[in-house]
This record gives structure tokens, sequence and C-alpha cells, in this order.
């Protein structure tokens, strides 16, 4: 699997110690508020697993599953929720957890449709960007790594739901990597 890729784009262990930060700056914007962190799968998975554990503060765990809709989507950026969350969030305070905020669409559409469950607070924590792509200008609180323009996939990001499993972030072509 390591050969179809060349260097990582992002290391593990460059992932591991970002993580940690990440985990140190949410643990000290959070005390004493009502945390719930909501996953967004599948992609999110694997940075989700590790945040979570990077949290030095009661957590309440949560997930959505969500699809996007290809054909739909580049218009409306609706996204299908296949299963929702099993929490009650009203005044409480939402992380939502993303793999990677690309157009933005996907994200402005769950956090339109959070906000009506009425939670105290709602953020973003998403562990790539890739501000070059972006149509919606989404408030992110918290980024992992801004990333240039390319496919990756690795470390919960697949393509074609292959490659979820990779331990890092690679990207999917790197001979086009010079290409737009
Ligand atoms: P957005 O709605 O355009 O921000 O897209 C977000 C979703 O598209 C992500 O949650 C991913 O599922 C998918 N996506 C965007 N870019 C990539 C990528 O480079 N690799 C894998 N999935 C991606
Ligand atoms: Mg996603």
């Amino acid at each position: 699997m390591t050969q179809l890729f060349g260097k990582p784009l992002v290391t593990q262990e460059a992932m591991r110690s970002r993580i940690k930060e990440l985990g140190k700056e949410i643990t000290h914007d959070y005390q004493s508020q009502d945390l719930v962190m909501v996953g967004v799968l599948k992609g999110a998975f694997a940075f989700y697993a590790d945040l979570v554990r990077a949290i030095r503060l009661p957590v309440t765990v949560d997930f959505m599953i969500v699809k996007s809709q290809p054909n739909q989507r580049k218009l409306s950026g609706k996204v299908k929720v296949v299963t929702d969350l099993t929490e009650e969030v009203k005044g409480r305070d939402i992380l939502l957890v993303e793999d990677i905020v690309d157009s933005g669409l996907t994200v402005q559409y769950l956090t339109k449709l959070l906000s009506k469950r009425k939670p105290r607070s709602l953020r973003i924590c998403t562990l790539l960007s890739k501000p070059a792509r972006r149509q919606i200008d989404v408030n992110v609180e918290y980024i992992g790594f801004e990333i240039p323009n390319h496919y990756v996939v690795g470390y919960g990001l697949d393509y074609q739901q292959q490659y979820r499993n990779l331990p890092y972030l690679a990207v999917l072509d790197p001979k086009g990597m010079d290409a737009e």
C-alpha cells in the first residue's frame, strides 16, 4: 500500500504532535462547558479517535453519518444525513469534528442543521483545510493542517471507500501534483 503513494504529505509523527496541540487548545477553551463532540463519519473517524483522547475534559461523544450527494452537492451543498445524533444538544456546546473542509458546503449545511437544535455554542474543528477550494466563507475555529489543492487519502480519508486505513496522509496521484 505504501508503495502506491510516495512521500507522505503529512506524516504520522506530524499528525500526532499537531493533534496533541489541538487537544490542549480545546481543553483550555472548553473549561466548565458541556462539550459534545460530533464526529462526521466516515472520514473523521481516525482523527476523532485521536483528538478525543488528547482532550482532558468531560466530553460526550456522538456521531453523524453523512453522505454527500454528488450531483446536487456542487449546487446546493446538500448532504444526506444517513444516521443522526443520539444525544440531545439543546443548550450544550457542540464541537463538530470533520476530516476536511474543501468547498465548505458540507460544513455549512451541517452547521445550519445543528443550529436549529439550539446548542449554546457550535464550533468546527477539522483535521485538514484546503483554502484554495473554498466557495463558502465558513468560520473554522480549529484547523490541523492547511494543505494545497490536491486530492488526499489516508488517516480516514478515502478515494472510492479505499485507503482510509493508511496511517498517514498522502496525495492520491503524486504524479499529478503539479497539475491543477
Ligand atoms: P466540502 O463540502 O467541499 O467542504 O467537502 C467536504 C467533503 O468532501 C469531505 O468531508 C470529504 O468527504 C470530501 N473531500 C474533499 N476533499 C477531499 C480529499 O482531498 N480527499 C478525500 N475526501 C475529500
Ligand atoms: Mg467528510
